[in-house]
Formats: C-alpha cells, structure tokens, sequence
C-alpha cells in the first residue's frame, strides 16, 4: 500500500511537471525571434528597398530575424513592436512612423530589456533609444539645395519649396540642410519664394529655428504622400502669377513627392523648364532621370544603412557597444549615432554610380 502511494505521488509528479519540461523543450524548438524589424509601409519603393536589403544581407547570418510593415499606422507600429517583444526579441530595430508616437513602442521595449535601435527617422521624446543607424539627413538637404543653386543663373528664378511630413523628424533635418544652402540665395536674388508666405517671411534669416522651420513646413509638406504633393502643386500652380512660372527651380524632398510634383509642373503650359530634386534612387525616378523628367535624386545606399542596423545589433546581442562618432537630440537624450554620406546622382553619373556598383540592373530601366 504504502508503495503504491510512493507510485501514485510520482506519477503525479511527472504529470504535473511535465508540460513545463516540454514547453521548455518547445521554446528551443521553434526558436525565438532575435532581432525585430519594424518599416513604416509598403507603399513606397524606398522601404520595399530596405526590406530587400535586409533580406539579402541576413541570409548568411545564424540569427533569427523578422520584418514587419506599419502601413503608415502608429498604432499598428505600436502592436508590430508588441508581437516582436513577445516573440523574445532581443533587439528592435525600429523606423518610426510617427517620431513622438514611436517612444511609448520604445519604452515597451527597453521595459522588457530590448535594445532599441532607430532606423533612418529617429524616435523622439524618450531616453529609451540606444542608436540611431541614419544616413547624415542635413547633408541630404544640403545637396538638394546646392543642385538648385548650381543650376540657377541670373536673377529672380521662382523657387518652389516642398518638404516632408511633420511627424518625421528628418523632414526638419532635410529642409534645415537645404534652406543653409538656398537662404543666401533666396537673400542675394538669385532665387524669388514662389509658394510659400512663411518661408518668405524668413528668408533672410540663415539658421531657422525648429518652430520657423515647422511653421514653414505646415505650409509646404507632402506629408510624404503623392497625392498631397501632386494637389499641393496644382494649388500653387494655380495662383502663380506669369513671372513665377516660365523656367522655375523645385525643392521636392523625395523621389515619390518629386515625380508627383513634377508630373504637375509638366503638366502646366505656363512651366518652360523645371529643375527638380529628390532623394533615395527609387527605380521610378531613375527612369525620370534618364528620360529627363526629374533632374537628379540624392543616392542613399540602403545596403550600408543595413549592414550598419545588422552590425549594431549584433553588437547588442554580444553583449557590446557600438561605435558613435556623432550625437542626436532627441528631445530626452543624445543619441549616439554614426552618419552615412550621401550622393549626388543626376543623368551624368546615373551608369557610373548605380549600375556599375551593381546597385540595379541595367536592364532594369530603358536606355535612351
Ligand atoms: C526617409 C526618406 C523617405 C521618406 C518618406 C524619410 O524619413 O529618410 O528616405 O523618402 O522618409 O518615406
């Protein structure tokens, strides 16, 4: 009898422990998500290229790793972050949608002990971002404000200015780089604002501060959507007296913005010529620019934005510390970080810096 009990107390033992043993033993089986990505949508070719990029460069790596899409929604962010953090991730590497809404995803993570790394936009307002992977966004502006000078000869040349939505912090890094170029040429006449009173008002003033800036960029944002951008320009074209139009100067701040914006400029008879920017390379505006249609695009190579998240999480995961070579404010904090140049592409070098780095395809685009 008493043996029988022994028995009977063992069994339930084993029954009692068993489904912890095997849910340990699952867990390792259907091993967990190391590092989550999370991208802001779908909807445009920039971020369609860095999910290809990430793709590529982790098939050879041992770590197990996720991409989810936020289709522009801050909310739906906020629960991508949640299933990640559910998942075991051990790093997050996140590009926000929205830069203040992305904290509360952030400090869900650093809670449940995630490194958080921001990804090309920096998340603002919370100590609990530990990197920021990012292309130097100031030069980007620069650069797209130093084309419009290079080609501006004589006086007065209509300056149309468009920029990027408020709820990204680079639309005020983008616009700051090029107003530091366009403001002593807006001052010295070279260029007349054509679209916008609130920049007009600050045109001589070189350093705009971030309220001047987002009182400017009220006015003039795409809110990175096509559709905004292409109503936006049609607004302005039509109540653009006839010395705003004829050979006019465009600040578009991207390449999905720049083909909708110059789409409408080509559209209108009164435009004789039109110099456009952009930024990001997407194939779209490269056709643009070989058919002449947008007039150059700044080159961001997405491949080393990628090796650069890939290296920084790996170093978290190795329990080490990523090297910085320049701080960013958030607001809560500065966040180290370590910048990548950005290039100029236009039809001059279009073959030499995109197609012989064998960055695309040459049979990706029609050649005239
Ligand atoms: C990125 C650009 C992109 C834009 C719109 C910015 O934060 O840096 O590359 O074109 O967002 O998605």
């Amino acid at each position: 009898m008493k043996v029988m009990r022994k028995v009977l107390v063992l069994v339930a033992l084993v029954a009692l422990l068993s489904p912890m043993i095997l849910s340990t033993g699952c867990a390792k089986k259907t091993s967990k998500v190391d590092i989550g990505i999370v991208l802001p949508t779908k909807d445009e070719p920039r971020w369609i290229q860095d999910e290809t990029r990430f793709q590529d460069a982790l098939k050879n790596t041992n770590y197990k790793v996720e991409i989810l899409f936020s289709q522009g929604d801050p909310a739906k962010e906020k629960t991508n972050v949640e299933t990640l953090i559910s998942k075991g991730i051990k790093v997050l590497i996140l590009c926000p949608q929205d830069a203040t809404a992305a904290a509360a995803a952030a400090d869900e993570a650093a809670k449940a002990g995630v490194k958080v790394i921001s990804y090309d936009r920096l998340i603002l307002g919370t100590p609990n971002v530990d990197y920021y992977v990012t292309f130097d966004s100031i030069e980007v502006g620069q650069k797209q404000g130093q084309y419009l000078v290079d080609h501006a000869t004589g006086k007065n040349n209509p300056l149309y200015l468009y920029a990027g939505a408020l709820s990204d912090n680079n639309s005020f890094l983008f616009f700051l780089g090029a107003s530091q170029v366009l403001q002593p040429k807006i001052a010295d006449g070279t260029f007349v604002i054509a679209n916008s009173d609130k920049a007009k008002a600050l045109q001589n003033k070189k350093d705009l501060t971030r309220d001047e800036e987002a009182s400017i960029i009220g006015q003039i944002t795409t809110n990175w959507d096509f559709n905004t951008a292409k109503n936006l320009a049609e607004a302005n074209l039509a109540v653009a007296p006839a010395n705003l139009k004829g050979n006019v100067f465009i600040l578009a701040p991207n390449d999905g913005t720049a083909r909708a914006i110059a789409d409408t400029f080509a559209a209108d008879p009164a435009i004789k010529s039109y110099v456009i920017t952009g930024q990001d390379a997407e194939k779209p505006s490269i056709q643009y620019i070989i058919d002449g249609k947008q007039s150059m695009t700044v080159f961001k190579d997405v491949r080393v934005l990628v090796k650069d998240a890939i290296n920084v999480a790996i170093t978290y995961l190795q329990g080490g510390t990523p090297e910085s070579t320049k701080t960013y404010n958030n607001g809560a904090k500065d966040v180290p970080s370590k910048p990548t140049p950005v290039q100029v592409v236009d039809k001059n070098n279009v073959k030499q810096v995109l197609i012989d780095s064998g960055y695309y395809k040459e049979s990706d685009f029609t050649w005239h």
